[in-house]
């Protein structure tokens, strides 16, 4: 299968192009079903979806969003969880109707439970139009860590040491609380109509090549996008050094 491959020499081209690549969806289908990244590669092109919006006024008032993954043990409001994350970067700012945003919980009884919940009300709403995906530095894609099976649904499960440390730190948060994340399953991403690989910088050009130029393998989460039909691979510069 031939790849389809985007590499802007800037971030901010980069930034823009995808920004605009969630617009157009609205515009062109405004009853779409959007699921969004969070982290340091989206954050910037969520704001400019805010500011085309701001522009543009399209209509917004059918489009479902929703966020590929949450952090859990820490309350919804807290400024790293996913959803406070997309609802400042961007629900906020478009005015999404709160039964339109749709996310993983923070806490629950029933994990479980809940993810069936949410795949069935993504389901509902006719599955998911496009899936913009980030690229974790070990390829995990969402909180599928290394080695979790192509067939899984939506899952409660770990981060990475690393990521972890960061929230630990940022939040003060002792070392008896123990974070976790709650995830789409890669059989759900892989459902999408659509999905956009979106990475940017030198620290995850290791990750790309890893991604693309190896073995279709569950040690390597995202090269199961190699097997999608209708993915784009979306980079600047930095991350495609590699390919
Ligand atoms: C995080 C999130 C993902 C995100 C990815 C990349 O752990 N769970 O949803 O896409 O890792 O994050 P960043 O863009 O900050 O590198």
């Amino acid at each position: 299968m031939s790849e389809n491959i985007t590499v802007y020499s800037t971030v901010d081209e980069f930034n823009v192009e995808l920004a605009k690549i969630i617009v157009n969806q609205i515009i062109r289908k405004p009853e779409s079903v959007i699921g969004l990244s969070t982290g340091r590669t989206t954050g910037e092109i969520h704001r400019i979806v805010g500011t085309m919006y701001l522009q543009q006024r399209f209509d917004v008032s059918e489009v479902t969003i929703f966020g590929l993954d949450e952090v859990v043990n820490v309350p919804r409001e807290y400024h790293g969880s996913c959803y406070s994350m997309l609802k400042t970067e961007v629900v906020d700012t478009l005015g999404i109707k709160e039964e339109n945003f749709l996310m993983l919980p923070t806490n629950s009884d029933d994990y479980t439970r809940d993810c069936e919940n949410f795949r069935k009300e993504i389901e509902r709403r006719g599955g998911i139009d496009v899936m913009m995906l980030g690229l974790g530095e070990n390829d995990h894609l969402g909180f599928n860590q290394p080695g979790t099976p192509f067939g899984s649904v939506a899952h409660i499960s770990y981060m990475s040491e690393k990521l972890e440390a960061r929230i630990r730190k940022e939040t003060a948060t002792p070392d008896n609380i123990k974070f976790g994340g709650v995830t789409l399953g890669i059989k759900d991403i892989m459902h999408a109509s659509r999905i956009v690989l979106m990475a940017d910088g030198k620290n995850k050009a290791e990750a790309v090549r890893k991604m693309l130029r190896g073995p279709v393998t569950e040690d390597v989460p995202a090269s199961v996008l190699q097997l999608h039909p209708n993915c784009e691979f979306v980079f600047d510069k930095e991350a495609a050094s590699l390919l």
